[in-house]
């Protein structure tokens, strides 16, 4: 295992109610380090390029529309392992399938209002972090 770091996005859903800092508090309690963020409002050409890998999947553009409806707040997190603990951490994509305590289950709605982005790979970690965050902005 190695120190990584990875992208994860507190989405419009859980930033809207005010759960960003529990939801940070949740991931800082499981040994991760805030290592840049920011609050963003995506536009819509912005989304679609986050999420240019589901572009042919149905739910898109519905994606897209929930992505770019409010404030939402990438942060970039380091420890060991980060990319599949922060995968674990959070839980399934549906909260109805999230384990009790993941971050889905706790703060979703939906299977498309899931409350947080987590990178899926090491190679896409590195990919979302710098869609984000420039390297004088990583501590
Ligand atoms: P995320 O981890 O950000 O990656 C892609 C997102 O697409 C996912 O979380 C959900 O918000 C959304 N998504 C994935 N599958 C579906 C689905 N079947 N219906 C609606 N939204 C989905």
């Amino acid at each position: 295992m190695s120190v990584e770091t990875t992208l994860a996005i507190v989405k419009p859903d859980a930033f809207g109610t005010g759960k960003a800092g529990l939801i940070l508090a949740h991931l800082e309690e499981r040994g991760f380090e805030l290592v840049a963020a920011r609050v963003a409002r995506l536009r819509r050409v912005e989304a679609e390029a986050f999420y240019v890998v589901h572009s042919e999947r149905p739910f898109y553009g519905s994606l897209v529309d929930f992505m770019t409806s409010g404030p939402c707040m990438p942060v970039a997190l380091r420890r060991e392992d980060a990319v599949a603990h922060l995968r674990s951490v959070i839980g399934a994509t549906d909260p109805a399938e999230a384990e009790e305590g993941t971050v889905r289950a706790l703060f979703a709605e939906s299977k498309e209002r899931n409350a947080i982005h987590a990178s899926d790979s090491v190679e896409n970690a590195a990919v979302e972090v710098s869609f984000f965050f420039s390297g004088t902005e990583l501590i």
